[in-house]
């Protein structure tokens, strides 16, 4: 029989013994380490919920995925919209810059441009303009617009494509009718024609492409699954419609919205038909309420608690540290509605993927992943 010297040799017999019981001993320290302090460092770590609030103060919250409202103006009157005209306020491209640049250094590293219509102001060039300092200056994995679509132009596309990871195009309802009395419409405009027109340039810019709809009294027995499954999102986000007072609800709001609103049982029938779709993440108004860090178009966080949006200082003026505190952000859930969603590192990957395929022609894996119908529409 052949002996390894491992095994003949008492002394290398030994030495194998104690390294093994090391061994054990580390894997057991480093799992108590890993229970007691969050899987791993940073926000994006699940950490365990009553920890959580104790280590609140001595671990701020690190602003890790930021929804930039800047500005409140739109094209669309959608009747439940809970992010209205307000003010026409919107801040000079580089003070917007500056209050970025601050964020990324807090820890951001996704941002998503939203509005009102991000496309409205200075036709879509100020939305291009962040959409490429946040990925050409200042490397975000991830840059995204949500957005109703009217507005978007293909040259838009040619210019500030490549700078974008993903937009989401709002959408409702794939009946028109539906749509206008939604309000989700500019006019006699066709909001579908412009949907479509979209999916095509994001397939052919390589931009990943989301469907956001929010599901209210209008829409709730609408079977939406043919459509969605010929669109082919990355994503198809569907929101309860919320109530916000003050922006669509009670007396100084600029929207009525009680009308749209459904009960968590006609939501629950509205996923329950689409059940077979499977890019399909549902948001209850539970989820939708505090697990979104918000800005508004003074760069202050949001509060949303109470029900209403409250207003922190502007970041502008006592940096995101300070601001912060006051974002009423919920940090477990957005874990628990996937803010660090197993769905977004393939999104990473597919900008990665997409960087990869600038520098190396169009045969990349981005290309594949079009090629092979995992990307957007028919
Ligand atoms: C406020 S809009 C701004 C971006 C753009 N104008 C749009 O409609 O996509 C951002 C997202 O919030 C959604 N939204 C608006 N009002 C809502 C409400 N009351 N409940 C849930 N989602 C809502 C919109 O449908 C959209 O997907
Ligand atoms: S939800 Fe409708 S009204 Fe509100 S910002 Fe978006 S498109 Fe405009």
């Amino acid at each position: 029989m052949d002996f390894s010297p491992a095994v003949s040799s008492p002394r290398l017999l030994l030495r194998r013994f104690i390294s093994t019981i090391y061994c054990i001993f580390e894997i057991a320290f480093s799992k108590l380490t890993y229970w007691t302090t969050g899987a791993c460092k940073g926000t994006n770590s699940f950490v365990a919920g009553d920890k959580l609030d104790q280590n609140k103060d001595q671990n701020p919250t690190i602003p890790t995925s930021v929804n930039y409202h800047f500005t409140r103006k739109c094209n669309y009157r959608c009747g439940f919209c809970f992010h209205t005209a307000k003010t026409s306020f919107v801040l000079p491209l580089e003070e917007a810059k500056t209050g970025l640049k601050l964020l990324k250094e807090s820890g951001m590293e996704k941002i998503n441009f939203s509005g009102g219509e991000p496309f409205l102001h200075n036709k879509g060039e100020f939305v291009g303009k962040l959409v490429q300092y946040c990925k050409q200056d200042l490397q975000l994995p991830s840059v995204s617009i949500v957005s109703n679509g009217s507005m978007i132009k293909e040259e838009w596309f040619q210019k500030y494509g490549i700078y974008l990871d993903i937009l989401a195009i709002s959408c409702d309802s794939f009946d028109e009718a539906t749509n206008q009395l939604i309000g989700r419409t500019q006019g006699r405009k066709s909001h579908l024609d412009n949907l479509f027109k979209i999916c095509s340039w994001c397939k052919e810019y390589k931009v990943a492409l989301k469907i956001n709809s929010v599901i209210n009294i209008f829409n709730y027995d609408e079977d939406m699954t043919q459509q969605i499954n010929l669109i082919n999102p990355v994503r198809w986000k569907v929101f309860q419609c919320l109530l916000i007072d003050g922006e669509n609800a009670g007396e100084t709001a600029l929207r009525e919205a009680e009308r749209f609103v459904i009960s968590d049982q006609q939501f629950q029938e509205f996923l329950d038909r689409h059940s077979s779709v499977s890019c399909l993440v549902p948001e209850s108004n539970e989820k939708m309420r505090n697990s979104y860090l918000i800005l508004d178009e003074y760069m202050r966080f949001l509060d949303c608690r109470e029900g209403r949006k409250d207003p922190s200082k502007s970041i502008l003026d006592v940096g995101v540290k300070e601001a912060i505190r006051f974002s009423g952000f919920d940090e477990k859930m957005f874990l628990k509605r996937g803010g660090n969603h197993k769905h977004e590192s393939i999104l990473l990957e597919f900008a990665d993927q997409k960087c990869s395929q600038e520098a190396h022609g169009d045969s990349g894996p981005a290309a594949e992943i079009y090629s092979s119908g995992g990307g957007i529409c028919p």
